[in-house]
């Protein structure tokens, strides 16, 4: 390679920055009509920039579009162009403007741009999953923790907890929309300019909120792409989750749940394999998007203001983040409207492991007014004589349960079995299946007001 390659290929970013050719051509044409508005460049001039970069997007759209890496980037690419088309006028299109005040207005552009689409797709995965947990509100399964049963859950409870978490996410992504939309188009290079512009007008063209404050400031933030990138770390981190627990409930030793053959694989050895492929991958695809914040968050620190360089590396990790989120999401929403529960899997397993230890001990509370801390030692020594005759506690004969605790009645075995133990937690929040079931329709009462067709 000669030298000259070598500075090409490292320096040129069109390859990827075409991405954002869309968000270069609204900017440009936002800032033409200011400048004529202004008075700084001509109305007849202004009309020909516009007209000719609505042809430079149609050749884009229509994929006719020559890119050439000797133009470095988008933004050159296309001015370059609109050149070829217009002629002289198009010369002009650059005053009071930089592409370090143009790439942050693109870039937040775009970064908005994804972040609508992701609230929108987040808002369909809700959907999918409130649907699910309404439906299945009164299946029971154990719940864990330290993946050990230890209570009963409702299966629709489990779903719910990832609406809550969605919901999360979606507000964290709306938030940093807030904190992103303000334009830097006009700050220019660093300094901002000596022509009249109106920084106001531009970025209500845009749909700013308002102009950014510092024109040093304005070219240097990426905050805005860290902001986005640690929210879809987060929100790949809770896809993450539930992917494992996909795959856990698959195995022939939960099969908690069955997946179709559209989001499993067979293995070319094994032929009674099926392979949850798309729910691992849904959880790796978090590596992925946690190292693109790193990666600009390294390229960041230390940089001293304002534009340099080093800023151009913002891009490729950033998309390759949208990309594998925007993946992951729609992976996981064919995967909820594929998957079924297996009821009786589920409740079998939700009986194991002493799980109504707890309901029992509250039973001691209540009926014999017990302090629960020794209601919880009683209740380990029936724990205990279940687990020397192998048997669950509601096999337990009364009168071994009043050998332990002589105040014990037989109104005890009511509290004993899964269903009861479900139904009794009625506590807001709680797993009850009438409470999931009034929460999944609140959710999805709450996503038809954002206008999804439940
Ligand atoms: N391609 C560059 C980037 O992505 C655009 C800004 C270049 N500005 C400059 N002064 N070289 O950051």
């Amino acid at each position: 390679m000669s030298t000259s390659e070598i500075m090409e290929q490292i320096n040129a970013s069109i390859d990827f920055d075409k991405r954002l050719a869309f968000e270069d051509i609204e900017g440009s044409k936002a800032h033409a009509t200011m400048l004529a508005k202004q008075g700084i460049i001509s109305k007849g001039d202004c009309a020909k920039i516009l007209s000719g970069l609505t042809k430079v997007w149609e050749e884009i759209r229509s994929e006719k579009f020559v890119y050439s890496a000797a133009l470095e980037d988008i933004h050159m690419n296309i001015e370059a162009r609109l050149k070829e088309i217009v002629g002289e006028p198009a010369g002009r299109l650059h005053t009071a403007r930089s592409r370090n005040d143009q790439v942050a207005t693109d870039f937040k552009l775009y970064i908005r741009g994804q972040i609508d689409g992701f609230n929108g797709e987040l808002a369909g995965l809700q959907l999918e999953l409130a649907r699910k947990a309404e439906s299945y509100s009164d299946v029971i399964m154990p719940g864990f923790t330290h993946l050990q049963p230890a209570q009963p859950v409702t299966f629709g409870h489990h779903l719910l907890a990832y609406v809550e978490m969605l919901g999360r996410d979606r507000s964290r992504f709306a938030d940093a929309r807030k904190r992103l939309n303000e334009c830097p188009l006009g700050a220019a290079a660093l300094a901002g300019t000596s022509f009249p512009i109106d920084r106001n007008q531009t970025a209500q063209a845009l749909e700013f909120d308002r102009p950014t404050a510092n024109s040093l400031d304005s070219v240097s933030d990426r905050d805005f792409v860290l902001e986005m990138l640690s929210v879809a770390t987060i929100c790949a981190m809770h896809l993450s989750r539930f992917a494992e627990e996909l795959v856990l409930w698959t195995t022939p030793q939960y099969s908690f749940v069955t997946l179709s053959d559209q989001f499993t694989t067979g293995s070319s050895i094994m032929p009674q394999k099926r392979n949850p492929d798309a729910a691992e991958l849904v959880r790796a695809k978090v590596g992925r998007i946690a190292g693109a914040f790193q990666s600009l968050v390294i390229v960041m620190k230390g940089l001293p203001l304002a534009y340099s360089k080093d800023m151009q590396e913002d891009k490729e990790v950033a998309f390759d983040a949208i990309d594998s989120l925007k993946l992951a999401v729609a992976a996981m929403r064919g995967m909820v409207v594929d998957l079924e529960p297996v009821r009786e899997n589920m409740e079998e397993a939700a009986g194991s492991g002493f799980s109504t230890a707890t309901d029992l001990a509250d039973w001691l509370v209540r009926e014999l007014k017990m302090p629960f801390r020794d209601a919880h030692h009683v209740t380990g020594r029936l724990v205990a004589e279940a687990e020397k005759r192998q048997c669950e506690l509601s096999d337990l004969p009364l009168e071994l349960m009043q050998a332990v605790e002589p105040r014990i009645s037989k109104g005890v075995f009511s509290v004993l079995s899964v269903s009861s133990s479900v139904r009794s937690r009625r506590s807001y929040g709680g797993t009850a299946p009438q409470r999931v079931k009034n929460s999944a329709k609140k959710w999805l009462r709450r996503l038809e007001k954002e206008g999804l067709s439940v």
